[in-house]
């Protein structure tokens, strides 16, 4: 196969050479047309890699190849997608032994697969492609696919493999059979409904795992407030962890529903009081926050998790998300007693683990409180991202305490007293 070369500007060297996976549009020759999807060699330098064609957006070539790797040039075959799978699965092999049967199976460019995720859910895997070039029967991406999908259904006991065209588009199967209305599956031996035809993302959010456990870890005896909080996962682990209650606030009615329902699912764990303990709120949080945080049902909160939606979809987004979350964390902030913990959640690839920081500082300041950093953490290990790919670390989470709160905050709480 004679494959196109395309020279880039000699500066991209570096950061080709380092391994970040993608060429953006600005950087290839004007004027280049390709079949979207189809295999093309990029160089820069002396550098040269193996990537594919995208014919629309600001990423023209993801690159899957590059560098030390024998037979960098040549479209990978059978056994480069196998062993690429197999490293994969191979770093997620404890997971199941947790507990956890529901988690990333390949993050795209951090598994060296660039613009395709799988998720598993029990025996079902959902793969989502963020190039279109996937989509193109005919396409050498969709060929990688294909490659992709038959060595999962080699390598784990699957009974589907499913793809979420994304947009409101109805469920795909690729492989094997389609998945029941309604699945439940386990994280750290908790069990979750995801529904895979009308879920948000694939099913579940699988990337805050982790930080669910932390939540438990820090629960006991507090009143939690989980603020836009889809299926009340954040809500589910706080009340195992004893909680003295949660309450779930989200714009989403029917998320609020399966929330009330993973609740009574993990009744044996949470205790016979499990429905009395939760409660659910159905209000707009972006639109005025301090007022739902003062509402009777919430006010009182010692522990509040905080897990917007992603804020800015492109660069020219990212001031108005910036502001969005300072005033989002300064009035969770001023609502918290004195030893009130918040677990504050950015999902905004725009936002850099460093800008959240800095955002956090200025919502303290808005809010008039003083608070310890107890916790600061981003990708578990599903969601692997190169070190040469700082656009990959879209998701970041921070847990902080309140040491001096606001002046007419609430006092004395089980919190307070730690
Ligand atoms: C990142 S998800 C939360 C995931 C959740 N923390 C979990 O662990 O499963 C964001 C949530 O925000 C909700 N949402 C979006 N806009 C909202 C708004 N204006 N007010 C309240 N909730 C909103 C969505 O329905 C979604 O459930």
């Amino acid at each position: 196969m004679k494959l196109q070369t395309l020279q880039l500007p000699a500066r991209l060297e570096g950061s080709l050479a380092a391994g970040h996976p993608w060429v953006y549009r600005d950087h290839v020759p004007v004027g280049t047309a390709l079949p979207d999807g189809a295999w093309v060699r990029v160089a820069a330098g002396r550098t040269t890699a193996l990537g594919l064609w995208a014919a629309a957006g600001a990423i023209a070539v993801r690159v899957v190849r590059r560098g030390a790797e024998p037979d960098v040039l040549t479209p990978p075959d059978r056994a480069w997608v196998e062993a690429t799978v197999g490293r994969a699965l191979h770093l997620r092999a404890n997971l199941e032994a947790a507990g956890s049967d529901a988690y990333r199976l390949l993050y795209g460019e951090g598994d060296g697969l660039p613009g395709l995720t799988v998720d598993r859910y029990g025996r079902f895997a959902v793969l989502q492609a963020y190039a279109a070039g996937y989509r193109r029967a005919d396409s050498d991406a969709a060929a990688l696919q294909r490659e992709v999908v038959l060595a999962l259904t080699r390598a784990l006991p699957l009974k589907g493999v499913l793809a979420t065209p994304g947009g409101g588009e109805p469920l795909q199967v690729l492989w094997g059979e389609g998945p029941p209305a309604e699945l439940t599956v386990r994280e750290h031996g908790l069990r979750f409904l995801a529904n895979l035809f009308v879920g948000q993302k694939t099913g579940l959010f699988l990337d805050h795992r982790e930080h669910r456990a932390l939540v438990r870890a820090h629960a006991r005896d507090r009143r939690v407030a989980n603020l836009f909080a889809y299926s009340g996962a954040f809500s589910v682990y706080a009340l195992a962890g004893g909680a003295a209650r949660a309450i779930d606030v989200d714009l989403a009615a029917a998320a609020l529903r399966d929330a009330e329902r993973n609740v009574a699912a993990n009744a044996d764990v949470i205790g016979a009081d499990a429905g009395a303990r939760h409660a659910t709120l159905r209000r707009d949080l972006l639109h005025d926050p301090a007022a739902a945080l003062a509402e009777p049902a919430v006010a009182g909160s010692d522990l509040i998790v905080l897990d917007p939606p992603s804020l800015a979809r492109h660069k020219g987004q990212r001031h108005g998300a910036l502001r969005a979350y300072r005033r989002l964390n300064a009035a969770a902030l001023a609502a918290l007693p004195a030893g009130g913990l918040l677990a504050t959640a950015s999902c905004t690839a725009q936002v850099s683990p460093e800008a959240f920081r800095s955002v956090l500082a200025e919502a303290a300041g808005e809010a008039r409180v003083e608070a310890q950093v107890l916790h600061e953490s981003g990708h578990a290990l599903d969601h692997p991202v190169p070190l040469a790919f700082p656009e990959g670390r879209y998701l970041k989470f921070v847990l902080l305490r309140v040491t001096q709160p606001r002046r007419g905050a609430p006092s004395a709480t089980a919190g307070a007293r730690r």
